[in-house]
């Protein structure tokens, strides 16, 4: 794959400034090549696990496409080894080498062999050696790899490097016979174990030839002691895995017997690793596998507080919010084809009261804890209310004061309060709709384990004869509801102080 995530990484970790993706494979296919879409579909199968060669080789690895009129080879793909330098400093996808430049790309295809170069060439002053691998599907090549290591990278071989590199020779020689990319049961997820993460290589028995240091980190995470040497990695993870935690009997024979091209995720109480095998046939024949195992505790640990705290709960207030603005949006649409302007009035108010609470479950949606600044609400629904009608914009919402942080369900309960009162302020205290204007003004306080608020208008004042506990009417109904019963507070309605126009009171307890 030389564009996305892994390239992302294979860039992080090479000393290459950064590259642009240059072409995909597909659209240097269609525009240089004769391949089928067959031939398309096996080699993103192998780009898909060419990564695993490419550390295993140390070495980088360039998919070379033949052109269509025979003049050579187009660069249809590049993969960086995380586990060493790499031997490309430039980006080479798209590049295009004619017949006769690189001889060894010319016989490896034509001949079907795997061709191995002499001398190290010399590249911008490092030294590389170039191996090229034909890419076989069915009776026909169809491409040729080219692997590239970067000598001033190679170490003096250690056990694991001779493994790594007997492995990627094995899976190296089954590209050249058709034996693999392996079309496998895989997730294609992106947690899928590197080489890096713990690399094991088990016999034709399933019993580990060798196991990186790595490897045997997870396994004594998982509880094993000791060595994993001659043992059966089957057998060794039954004992360590409850059964209710571990893939099914033949998965895990399958997966860890090396039989299989697949992975399998394991949980051991408070360990989880996810497990991929590639079973190894350099000759048609099986003699083993590679298996790589990688610790994917904190990760898990990671997706399950993320689900259950934050992006579950978010999520679910940004669908109430859409939910309530289709509700809203409804309301409005019948509103219009109403002909009684009481209807319609009063479809109004539904749209506003529905649009207020959609307003809270947003800024739920956004909130980080179960908690939301509700400023920002109060000023948005004071926005909302003063728009509406003929009086948008000559009236003013102002707030005094600060309502602080409060705890999502009051939220919620607090802002149908706020709306039906600044409604009514609006509604009420301006009736004659040509005055000069108004200006609600909320203020809000924090006294100790208390919310006060209170609503002001400069308008013409409450009704004489007034009285709240007699009325019965729906808005102040919600209001006294809501504030007694959910909220455990107390609403008071009056003149306001300034001797001009109503104030509303709302003083409820906060645990
Ligand atoms: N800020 C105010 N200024 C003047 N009168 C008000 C104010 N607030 C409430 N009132 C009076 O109180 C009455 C009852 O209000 P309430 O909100 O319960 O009903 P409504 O607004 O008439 O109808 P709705 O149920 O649609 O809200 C109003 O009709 C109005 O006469
Ligand atoms: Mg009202």
């Amino acid at each position: 794959m030389s564009c996305g995530p892994k390239r992302a990484l294979a860039q992080a970790i090479s000393p290459t400034p950064t590259l642009t993706c240059v072409a995909s494979l597909i659209e240097l296919v269609r525009a240089h090549t004769d391949l089928d879409p067959e031939d398309v579909a096996w080699l993103q199968l192998l780009q898909a696990d060419w990564q695993i060669i490419a550390d295993l080789s140390f070495a980088d690895l360039i998919l070379w496409l033949p052109d269509r009129a025979g003049a050579g080879f187009w660069a249809g793909g590049q993969m960086r080894p995380t586990t060493g330098p790499t031997a490309y400093v430039d980006d080479i996808v798209g590049t295009f080498v004619p017949t006769g430049r690189r001889p060894h790309l010319d016989i490896a295809y034509a001949e079907g062999r795997l061709v191995r170069e002499g001398d190290p060439e010399w590249r911008d002053d490092v030294p590389v050696r170039a191996e090229t691998i034909p890419v076989r599907r069915g009776q026909r090549v169809i491409a040729v790899v080219g692997r590239n290591t970067n000598l001033l990278g190679v170490r003096t071989p250690s056990r694991l490097e001779l493994s790594y590199l007997q492995t990627a020779a094995d899976l190296t020689q089954m590209i050249a016979g058709g034996h693999f990319p392996v079309p496998g049961q895989r997730s294609d997820h992106a947690d899928t174990p590197r080489v890096g993460d713990g690399f094991l290589r088990v016999d034709e028995q399933g019993r580990v030839v060798y196991a990186s240091p790595n490897a045997l980190s997870v396994y004594r995470r998982l509880g094993h002691s000791g060595d994993l040497d001659g043992l059966r990695l089957s057998e060794v993870t039954r004992e360590l895995v409850p059964t209710r935690l571990r893939p099914d009997e033949e998965a895990l024979s399958a997966v860890l017997g090396g039989r299989a091209n697949r992975d399998a995720e394991i949980g051991a109480g408070s360990v989880s690793l996810i497990v991929r095998a590639i079973p190894l046939r350099p000759h048609g024949r099986l003699i083993g596998a590679l298996v790589l195992v990688r610790d994917v505790t904190d990760l898990r640990r990671r997706d399950r507080e993320l689900v259950t705290k934050d992006a579950t709960i978010r999520e679910i207030h940004h669908r109430v919010k859409n939910n309530l603005q289709t509700v809203a949006a409804l309301l409005r649409l019948q509103a219009r084809r109403m002909d009684s302007p009481d209807a319609k009035a009063a479809l109004e108010e539904a749209v506003r009261r529905v649009g207020s609470i959609a307003i809270v479950h947003e800024i739920l949606s956004q909130a980080v804890e179960g908690s939301v600044a509700f400023d920002d609400v109060a000023d948005r629904l004071g926005g909302m209310v003063a728009d509406v009608g003929s009086l948008g914009g000559r009236l003013r919402v102002r707030r005094e004061g600060s309502f602080g942080e409060l705890p999502s369900e009051t939220a919620t309960t607090v802002a149908m309060v706020l709306t039906e009162l600044l409604q009514n302020a609006v509604e009420h205290g301006y009736p004659g709709l040509d005055e000069a204007g108004g200006t609600i003004l909320v203020t809000a306080a924090r006294p100790a384990g208390r919310l006060v608020f209170t609503i002001d208008d400069d308008g013409q004042g409450l009704p004489p004869g007034f009285d709240l506990e007699g009325s019965s009417t729906l808005g102040l109904s919600i209001v006294g509801t809501l504030v007694e019963s959910e909220l455990g507070g107390r609403l008071t309605l009056g003149p306001a102080p300034s001797g001009r126009g109503t104030r509303a009171e709302i003083d409820v307890p906060l645990s």
